[in-house]
């Protein structure tokens, strides 16, 4: 099930009444990060530039097919959050602009590694960790030790515990299998999946759906970004995170400008806000605590802290890459997709 929203009327109200006259046009944004923090860009972006911006939320992978469908004709000017590897792929594929932000040299050097490895066609937003949410009241109840590492995951108590998100739609699901990929080499890894599948209760389309059932009680165990744990905790659910012991990845939250954008100087307006510590503490206040790739915005009290993880070296020019992405999703798609659930 798709979930689209429009910036409601409501809330397009409040700001004309709060903020500038909207006589500054139109932008639309693609936005893969949760609703929350989508309809705060999208407010405040109206009061800052006076521009009238409609948001469309969903997942990274979705996101960047519907750019690829629609690249004849565009309906969208930019491509805001989600994980960097398809961010990177739709620069390669010639699906967004270069643009070179004034506001690059603020950045910290991974975001603008993103940009520079990307031909300026994608920059850094945020970064956040990979990692397990766990519904600390299950896991007492059934008497099952939480999960420390990723072997710990093929135990058999956490037989149908465990949900993770399916990589053709979600980013945080490519980005758990490019980290497998990376901690134990490629056949280790297919096997490590494929044992898992036996603990696997649902492949979810969104990233964040593993997490927010951990919070409801549904499943156990969710493979997800650390910050999104934080999230349902702060919410009072009875969560908690984990990094796994054997190393874990990382992603690169990106925004591109997509080819062809009708409203390219309002584009380029809002990747320059985007960049700029005003825009980006707005995350924290959505309550989502990734760390922001400003060095002047402060980075959220609650963020997980990336000291105390045993973090890999990402290889994101490599697993950005177009026919690395279509290859270990269509392995993916054959090798445990494809198994019964
Ligand atoms: C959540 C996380 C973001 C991440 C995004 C990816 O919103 O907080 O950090 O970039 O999910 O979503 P996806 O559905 O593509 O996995």
């Amino acid at each position: 099930m798709r979930h689209v929203f429009r910036v409601s009327c409501l809330s397009i109200v409040a700001s004309l009444a709060a903020g500038p006259a909207l006589s500054q046009g139109n932008l639309n944004v693609y936005c893969s990060v949760q609703a929350e923090w989508c309809a705060l860009i999208a407010n405040e972006f109206q009061k800052h530039a006076g521009v009238k911006v409609a948001i469309t939320q969903k997942g990274s992978g979705e996101t960047i097919a519907q750019i690829k469908a629609e690249a004849a004709n565009p309906k969208s000017d930019v491509w805001f959050g989600g994980t960097g590897d398809p961010h990177l792929q739709a620069a390669e594929d010639n699906l967004t602009d270069s643009y070179k932000s004034p506001a690059l040299p603020s950045l910290h050097a991974w975001a603008q590694k993103q940009a520079a490895d990307s031909g300026y066609r994608t920059v850094g937003i945020y970064a956040g960790a990979l990692g397990f949410g766990y519904n600390t009241e299950l896991i007492a109840k059934k008497k099952i030790a939480p999960p420390a590492c990723w072997a710990d995951l093929l135990k058999p108590p956490f037989k149908g515990e465990i949900q993770m998100a399916n990589p053709n739609s979600s980013g945080t699901a490519y980005v758990a299998i490019a980290t497998l990929v990376q901690v134990m080499g490629e056949d280790k890894a297919f096997d490590f999946l494929k044992a898992m599948h036996a603990n696997i209760n649902a492949y979810t389309r969104s990233g964040t759906a593993p997490m927010k059932a951990v919070a409801r009680g549904e499943t156990a165990v969710s493979i997800s970004f650390v910050h999104d744990g934080v999230t349902e905790a702060l919410a009072s659910f009875p969560v908690k995170t984990a990094t796994p012991c054997e190393g874990t990845g990382y992603e690169i939250g990106s925004i591109s400008i997509i080819k062809g954008a009708r409203n390219m100087a309002n584009a380029r307006k809002f990747v320059d806000w985007a960049l700029s510590p005003a825009a980006q503490q707005l995350g924290a206040q959505a309550k989502q605590f990734q760390v922001p790739s400003n060095k002047d915005t402060p980075v959220p009290a609650e963020a997980p802290k990336f000291a105390d993880m045993k973090l890999i070296d990402y290889d994101f020019a490599k697993y950005g890459r177009t026919a690395e992405r279509k290859r270990l999703i269509a392995r993916w798609d054959t090798e445990i997709g494809a198994l019964a659930k």
